[in-house]
């Protein structure tokens, strides 16, 4: 089977009712990085970063997988799927994708703030302070912020030089090292761009842009890479 990555960001997301971070109406308008997203503003302001990521759990509660997260399922019918998203939802999953690799962490974990391999399920969306880990440490979203490294990037870029066909999907491609994977992908491999504001990547060979939103773009490429086998 051919192997086809999936580089999705905020926007494959969007339909299905949560925000992304830089559009006009982003949570990067509304909170700023260095409040909610960094590990100063833990240090500084723990029950703040709590409620940012709390008030994101109960959204995701709410939301469901759609037409795009669907769509991608589907491929495998016929293709070998890899999803590496930066995403921390969990609609990839939900919509029955088999292959998801967090890069920017999982909404719904929390870990240890002493010992990063703990890493445990959450119940319900609500994470308080005094929540511990089995260490007696206080329990943080298990989450990249700005500022920590990205322990998947080795995995995810091997992944991509192994692609035979790469599709990226409603991210704005300003976020590194993510954005930099679509180097990893050899130069004549297809490469599909779905985002309606899609950002300039230049010098990137047999590069379509699918100017369209996720719901709309995704199902009508996986038809046609469908058609193609
Ligand atoms: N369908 C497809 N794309 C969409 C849709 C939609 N319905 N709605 C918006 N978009 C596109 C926007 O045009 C934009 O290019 O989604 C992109 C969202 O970009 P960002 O908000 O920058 O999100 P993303 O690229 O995922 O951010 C990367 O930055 O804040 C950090 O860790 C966070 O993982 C995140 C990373």
């Amino acid at each position: 089977m051919k192997k086809i990555v999936v580089l999705t960001g905020a926007g494959v997301s969007a339909e299905s009712g949560l925000k992304t971070f830089r559009d006009h109406d982003g949570l990067w308008h509304e909170h700023r990085v260095e409040d909610v997203a960094t590990p100063e503003a833990w240090e500084r302001n723990m029950d703040l970063v709590l409620e940012f990521y709390n008030e994101r759990r109960k959204n995701l509660q709410e939301a469901k997988p759609n037409a795009a997260h669907i769509a991608l399922a589907r491929l495998e019918e016929k293709y070998d799927v890899q999803i590496v998203t930066q995403n921390v939802d969990d609609l990839h999953e939900r919509g029955g994708s088999s292959k998801v690799l967090h890069l920017h962490g999982e909404l719904k974990k929390v870990r240890s703030s002493v010992d990063p391999s703990l890493v445990y399920e959450l119940q319900g969306w609500e994470l308080k302070k005094g929540d511990l880990c089995e260490k007696g440490s206080q329990l943080r979203p298990h989450i990249v912020w700005f500022g920590e490294p990205v322990p998947l990037i080795v995995e995810a870029a091997s992944l991509c030089e192994q692609a035979d066909i790469l599709i990226i999907i409603g991210s704005s491609l300003q976020v590194y090292p993510a954005a930099g994977l679509i180097h990893y992908v050899f130069a004549g491999a297809p490469k599909y761009y779905i985002d309606p504001r899609a950002a300039a990547v230049p010098f990137i060979p047999n590069l379509e842009i699918i100017r369209k939103t996720a719901g709309e773009g995704v199902p009508e490429l996986v038809n046609r890479l469908l058609a193609w086998c």
